[in-house]
């Protein structure tokens, strides 16, 4: 089926009665095709995308693709992705309120060549973009492990789905965990950054945390944060010495997997307070990311 056909297949009416369900079901429904599509789109395209990355032909590829089909959604009146400069105005002429949606359409696509974990995050906000984090409605997440799963924060409930597909087309989206929380004894740590690299004060708290858990770092924010929110710890793309505001983007990934691990009982932190609570000044800014268990985060900012 060529692209062009898949245009055509891609108004799958998603029955949902809402935006916001809507949407989360677009990204279960795209998660099987966008797992199939990444055999063939591993070579780097000849962009880079706003944050001054060089793209995958799969970053490209996934975020048009998620863009059609959340853009089609009734009561959806912006789509802004890290893979592209603007906010897209979806919700029609004369449109006015509506929800705006953000996607990763691929995170941690630098794995895609080694064959490791990766995931596609969505943020719906009921508010104009670049959005407060306190503006989220829903947070989502897709990963692309040995099995496909996600992740529906909504409603301060946590789920958890398998996403059982035949072929490239979503079969079921089954809950398999109900209200998840992040266990009360931490048990895994990953940090992102090169040692040399990191703050002395960071580097400080990143010793103590060594001593008392494992290292769980995949080089993908969604498989690492999933081992948080599966055995408890703490996830961090810290401030950097070259680079204060850290790597991640606070409105593509920040917001969405503070919203995730706050609504699964954990915490999340810039260094000084909760994700939700920065400001967005710029659609596509930085931010350092602390997400975990409320103490171990507490610990960090105490440090800061
Ligand atoms: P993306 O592929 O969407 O740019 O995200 C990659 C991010 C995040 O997933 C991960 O935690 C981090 O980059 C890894 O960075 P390093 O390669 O510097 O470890
Ligand atoms: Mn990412
Ligand atoms: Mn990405």
């Amino acid at each position: 089926m060529t692209d062009g056909d898949r245009a055509d297949a891609d108004d799958f009416a998603v029955a949902a009665d809402d935006p916001v369900s809507a949407a989360v079901e677009v990204v279960a429904r795209s998660a099987p095709e966008i797992r199939a599509g990444l055999a063939g789109r591993r070579r780097k395209a000849d962009e880079q995308n706003p944050s001054g990355e060089t793209q995958l032909a799969a970053d490209v590829w996934a975020d048009e693709l998620l863009e059609r089909r959340l853009a089609a959604v009734d009561g959806i009146h912006q789509f802004a992705s890290e893979e592209r400069e603007g906010v897209v105005d979806c919700g029609g002429e004369g449109a006015s309120g509506g929800y705006a949606v953000t996607v990763d359409p691929l995170d941690g696509s630098s794995n895609l060549k080694p064959n490791n974990t990766m995931g596609t995050i969505l943020g719906v906000y009921d508010a104009a973009l670049p959005a407060k984090g306190a503006q989220l409605v829903a947070a989502a997440y897709v990963l692309y492990g040995p099995i496909t799963t996600m992740v529906v924060a909504r409603d301060g409930e946590v789920t958890e789905y398998v996403l059982e597909s035949e072929g490239d087309e979503l079969a079921e989206r089954r809950a398999v965990r109900e209200d998840v929380t992040l266990p009360d004894d931490p048990v895994v740590y990953g940090f992102g950054g090169r040692v040399p690299n990191w703050t002395d004060r960071f580097a400080d708290y990143a010793g103590e945390i060594a001593d008392e858990l494992k290292l769980r770092y995949g080089g993908a924010m969604i498989g690492d944060v999933n081992q948080v929110l599966t055995y408890g710890g703490v996830f961090a793309y810290p401030e950097l010495e070259s680079r204060p505001e850290g790597k991640l983007r606070l409105q593509f990934e920040g917001y969405p997997i503070g919203y995730v691990v706050e609504t699964a009982g954990g915490a999340s932190s810039d260094g000084s307070g909760s994700l939700l609570h920065v400001e967005p000044d710029d659609l596509h800014q930085r931010t350092p990311v602390y997400v975990g268990n409320e103490a171990l985060v507490d610990r960090l900012e105490a440090r800061f």
